[in-house]
């Protein structure tokens, strides 16, 4: 362990509280193959946790023993039994059964009890983790603890680029990747060790626009690196992706197309696979970025995204591969004057129509909302559109748009609301959470993925309190019915401090951050209205006369988008009665109001404020929270590290100017608009 960089919540401090659990010093294992990596790695874990928090020597027993007072029994279960399918490729079940836990108290002992290694590990790591939250350990344990993680792929999507930049990276550089190489070292390690701990099992390691060298990843010039990558990985449980140029045929293989169903293209194809499974036998799959935003895809050769999809998966699936293609195909060569072309229809335009074709290991990946990761969308139509598709689920903890990890901003809570929005389609168990654990339609593959916001910054995430969204992402993917605060606090204590004030506080922050974000930035669900190209900062008609279909259309009498029957149509695209709603000015949601209707600045919210004074008010309550937040992070001076403490700080100063610009420039320009003044009658330029 070296001190270039900080362990956040694996970090373990010293804890008093759990002193009987002092006899806990022994464990032995039965069942478990003893070379496993994935046990050598738990039981280093175990070792080291208990050794930093409870100053315990772990030792494990051996045949000349006699049989001490207390252990830790790691044991392999036999109440499921484990089913080899007929071919390579697994499927939800066989992830889960191989991952679900069990921990429990037999007389003085623990007993960790789990089908596959990987369960081992993530039971360790609960153990851990109960003591590092001062959890009292009976209580957690006595009646037996059983967790089988809720989604079946838990994954982080790196765009990372090989020159060792990240695209929408605001924690630094790379770590992955230095001049166009991979960078192997200590930090890979512990990279690894931090996100399965907290239950992450999958990483795409490279940027999904992938160009220039990255599209060289499948060659020899990478294999070695990326097998050894893979190896990593694989001992703690997490399998390797790669993005995927879909144009390799041509950029690399000098072929002259790229047409899914043109026979020179599936040989190369298929010779390319054999070579990269051969050279990288790690490899779980690959993702792809096709047809969008300039990257090549199968449109070009008048072929659908499912002939694209497939005609990889049936190749890759030999290897016991998979095949997650996004869904994030729009056309951004739009004009503005254009009102009919309509960006958040895009993906079930382009996707619905082949519910059914795609093959069994293609998985569609989804953003959460049929834009591009604002502080307020609805959710994508696709989540309960598609019936007989796999699909996950796609989130962005990287704050694109939502602050940059320079402004606070903690997603859980969002996250909670997409995963319990109700698509009504048609099944019992209904709730994007229920279709992406893959219950709702039996899918083989389902999941989450996250696109990340590492990077080689000291602390990993910028902002130390951004790393809340990171650790956050993973438990909530594990356990979708862990709860943001409940989750803000198991972080806090393992990564800052376990003093009761000291959570508190930072709880307070954390918690309303994100409504808080809202407030200040684009109002009512409308998006956007950033700084073009960085998207940080306030500009309100930033994107307004651009290619890229992002418009709040605003004019001297109201603004918003109409996506009603009489517009775009888009609230169509939903489930009943979730298209009724969303289609009535009446019916739909204040927060989301402007997304599906063009209003005028006097219409009356159900809040019982104008749209115009909505905007007045949340803007100026926005930015007075926002310096509310910033002074209680100040009364924690001297009771967190003096670094946190610094980071922090020197963050909170940036984002009350980011805070105040977007409310000046806001309400400002709605009020020169609208030339409705504050009925508070405060400053507005
Ligand atoms: C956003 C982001 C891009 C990214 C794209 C994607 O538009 O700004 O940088 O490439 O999403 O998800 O592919």
């Amino acid at each position: 362990m070296n001190d270039n960089y900080a362990k956040l919540w694996l970090d373990y401090k010293p804890r008093n509280i759990h002193q009987e659990y002092k006899r806990l010093t022994y464990f032995c294992i039965e069942g478990f193959d003893r070379s496993d990596i994935i046990i050598c790695n738990a039981i280093k874990e175990l070792s080291f946790g208990l050794r930093k928090m409870l100053g315990i020597s772990l030792k494990e027993i051996d045949e000349n023993d006699s049989t001490p007072e207390a252990y830790i029994l790691i044991r392999k279960t036999n109440k499921i039994s484990e089913k080899k399918s007929a071919d390579k490729l697994s499927s939800n079940k066989e992830i889960l059964d191989r991952e679900e836990f069990e921990i429990s108290i037999r007389g003085n002992n623990l007993c960790i009890e789990a089908l596959g290694s990987v369960g081992i590990l993530y039971g360790v790591f609960d153990f851990l983790r109960t003591i590092a939250c001062d959890r009292n350990i009976p209580d957690t344990y006595s009646k037996g603890r059983k967790i089988r993680p809720t989604n079946p792929l838990r994954m982080l999507d790196h765009w990372d680029n090989m020159d060792g930049n990240i695209e929408r990276g605001y924690s630094g550089k790379s770590f992955f990747y230095e001049n166009n190489e991979i960078i192997i070292n200590e930090r890979t390690y512990d990279y690894a060790r931090l996100i399965a701990s907290v239950g992450i099992n999958a990483v795409v390691i490279n940027n999904v626009n992938v160009k220039a060298a990255a599209s060289y990843m499948i060659t020899d010039r990478y294999f070695d690196k990326l097998n050894k990558l893979g190896e990593i990985f694989a001992g703690y449980g997490i399998g390797l992706f790669i993005s995927l140029n879909y144009a390799s045929t041509i950029e690399i293989g000098g072929l002259d197309s790229a047409d899914p169903l043109d026979e020179n293209v599936r040989a190369w194809w298929k010779e390319k696979m054999a070579e990269v499974f051969r050279r990288i036998p790690s490899l779980k799959g690959f993702l792809v970025k096709a047809d969008s935003e300039g990257r090549p895809g199968p449109f070009t050769y008048g072929r659908t995204q499912a002939d694209g999809a497939n005609m990889l998966a049936d190749i890759v699936k030999e290897y016991g591969a998979i095949i997650i293609w996004r869904c994030f195909v729009y056309n951004c060569r739009q004009d503005w004057r254009d009102t009919k072309t309509d960006r958040a229809r895009a993906g079930y335009d382009n996707f619905m129509p082949m519910d059914g074709d795609y093959h069994d290991n293609v998985i569609l990946q989804i953003k959460n909302g049929p834009m591009d990761f604002q502080i307020r969308e609805p959710v994508s139509p696709l989540l309960g559109g598609l019936r007989k598709t796999n699909q996950m689920l796609e989130v962005q903890i990287a704050q694109e748009y939502t602050g940059q990890q320079i402004d606070v901003c903690y997603l859980i809570p969002m996250f909670k609301e997409i995963l319990g929005f109700k698509t009504y389609c048609g099944k019992e168990n209904d709730t994007v959470a229920d279709i992406i654990s893959g219950e709702t339609f039996g899918s083989r593959f389902s999941g989450i993925a996250a696109v990340t916001n590492t990077g080689n910054d000291f602390n990993w995430t910028g902002n130390y309190l951004a790393g809340a969204n990171l650790f956050g992402f993973g438990r909530l993917a594990f356990e979708n019915n862990l709860d943001a605060e409940t989750i803000a606090e198991e972080f806090i204590r393992m990564t800052i401090s376990d003093d009761d004030r000291v959570v508190n506080t930072i709880k307070e922050i954390l918690l309303p951050s994100r409504a808080i974000y809202e407030k200040y930035t684009c109002p009512l669900g409308i998006g956007w209205m950033v700084t073009p190209a960085t998207h940080y900062g306030c500009s309100v008609d930033g994107y307004e006369y651009d290619r890229w279909g992002t418009y709040h259309r605003a004019d001297h009498l109201g603004l918003g988008v109409d996506r009603s029957d009489k517009g775009t149509g888009y609230a169509l695209q939903y489930n009943e009665p979730n298209s009724s709603v969303y289609n009535s000015k009446k019916k739909c949601p204040d927060e989301l109001v402007l997304f599906f209707h063009h209003l005028s600045y006097d219409h009356v919210l159900h809040s019982g404020k104008t749209v115009i004074q909505h905007i007045y008010d949340s803007h100026f309550e926005g930015f007075d929270e926002a310096k509310e937040m910033a002074a209680k992070w100040e009364t924690l001076k001297g009771d967190v590290s003096n670094e946190i403490y610094t980071n922090v700080s020197e963050r909170f100063k940036r984002q009350l100017l980011n805070a105040r610009e977007w409310c000046d420039q806001v309400n400002s320009y709605f009020y020169r608009k609208s030339g409705i003044p504050d009925k508070y009658g405060r400053q507005i330029w």
